[in-house]
């Protein structure tokens, strides 16, 4: 088959679909590889380097569109304003686009019909099940862990405070503490990294699994008073509260929060937006130059004030709501989504042809447009199809 990897066309998105080293890889397996020039650049990844591993580099986006069988890409499709072109005008009937989606995202439904409309089968990566033979497959996973690294590094490096304890000829002085609310994949490795840079850690989940992966990390468990069979649905994820519940999660937290110097928000349940877990009046009672660091702002954020996109201080607390944290971590994300990527189109792809076996739960959780119709089950049910 021949793979196309074209230059990310997001503003600030330096990730790219595939390193040198993974392109070797599906060439050693008879595809042949399309770069688009530059494209690695911002993961300083560079053409040469593409070309030592047998990929053509070629120059325009245009003739990666042009000649590739199936596409590989970090963001879903955008308009290309280099080009005065949208992406998916590019593309053409049967062609395959492997890519995060998110084609429940109101933002992106005009986006998913016109890839049914033009033919396209498009493969979403937010839509691999969280199963154990699916693990390898899992960029948003990857993607979690780094937000998680970089969320706690962001996070630190705007404190006006040692996050370790340091002992001084002037005294010794105290570590930090950092509480993470939402233990799940994101939420562990900042919890980790947390500890790591030397904070005290506190956590808060409402399933009793991830607060265990979080104790055995460290941390001291901030209880929240929610019933497991409230907490836990289908497939052990979690489940939207109940306003009591909520509320009563609220004040469990509030009581903790003066006490705290860094706060990672990544709660979620999946396909839902976030509950907002901090009020405005709860941030007013924090301490003077605390940090908040809210990944979970792509669906709407955990604490109300969270600027999506953006880093701004309110009432003396700095709140990070930034979006494309993985993207500031480049090279890692990038070499971690190659893989991850590679692993997939190695299990959709046998005999140099997209197998598409409806019946399994990976393709049912990924396919997204099929023979000129939106498939995917979240996205219809969001468009009202
Ligand atoms: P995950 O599903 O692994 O973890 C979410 C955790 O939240 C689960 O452990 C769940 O039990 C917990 N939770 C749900 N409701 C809760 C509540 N009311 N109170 C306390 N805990 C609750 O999700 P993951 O992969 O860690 O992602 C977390 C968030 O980070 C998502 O919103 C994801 O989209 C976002 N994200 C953001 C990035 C960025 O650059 N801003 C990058 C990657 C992920």
């Amino acid at each position: 088959m021949i793979i196309g990897v074209p230059k990310e066309i997001m503003h600030d998105e330096d990730r790219v679909a595939t390193t040198p080293e993974v392109c070797a890889r599906y060439i050693s397996l008879g595809h042949q590889v399309l770069v688009e020039k530059n494209a690695g650049e911002g993961s300083y990844f560079h053409d040469e380097q593409y070309a030592a591993a047998g990929a053509e580099v070629v120059d325009s986006a245009r003739e990666v569109y042009d000649r590739a069988d199936l596409i590989l890409k970090v963001k879903e499709p955008q308009f290309n304003r280099l080009m005065d072109l949208h992406e998916v005008d590019m593309m053409r009937p049967s062609q395959v686009l492997i890519t995060f989606i998110h084609p429940a995202a109101p933002a992106n439904h005009q986006m998913v019909q016109q890839l049914a409309q033009k033919g396209v089968t498009a493969l979403t990566l937010d839509g691999v099940p969280r199963i154990s033979r699916a693990q390898a497959m899992d960029a948003l996973t990857s993607m979690s862990t780094c937000a998680g690294y970089k969320g706690i590094i962001m996070g630190s490096n705007l404190l006006p405070r040692f996050v370790p304890q340091i002992f001084s000829a002037v005294g010794q002085i105290r570590p930090i503490n950092a509480l993470i609310v939402g233990a799940g994949v994101g939420g562990l490795q900042a919890l980790a990294t947390a500890k790591r840079l030397g904070a005290r850690v506190y956590a808060a989940d409402i399933r009793p699994a991830a607060r265990e992966q979080a104790q055995s990390l460290g941390a001291q468990i901030i209880e929240l008073h929610v019933p497991e069979e409230a907490a836990v649905g289908e497939g052990g994820y979690a489940k939207s509260l109940s306003r009591e519940l909520l509320a009563a999660e609220r004040a469990a937290l509030a009581e903790r929060l003066p006490e705290m110097d860094l706060v990672f928000l990544s709660a979620l349940v999946p396909g839902k937006l976030a509950p907002i877990l901090i009020t405005e009046e709860m941030v007013q009672a924090m301490k003077p130059g605390a940090v908040i660091v809210d990944i979970s702002i792509d669906q709407g954020g955990n604490c109300a004030l969270t600027p999506p996109g953006e880093i701004q201080t309110r009432h003396n607390v700095h709140l990070v709501g930034i979006k494309n944290i993985p993207g500031l971590l480049p090279e890692s994300a990038t070499s971690m989504f190659a893989l991850n990527m590679f692993n997939l189109v190695n299990y959709l792809i046998k005999d140099n042809r997209l197998h598409l076996d409806r019946e399994d739960e990976i393709v049912q959780g990924i396919l997204t447009t099929l023979d000129g119709q939106v498939v995917h089950a979240g996205a219809r049910e969001a468009m009202g199809l």
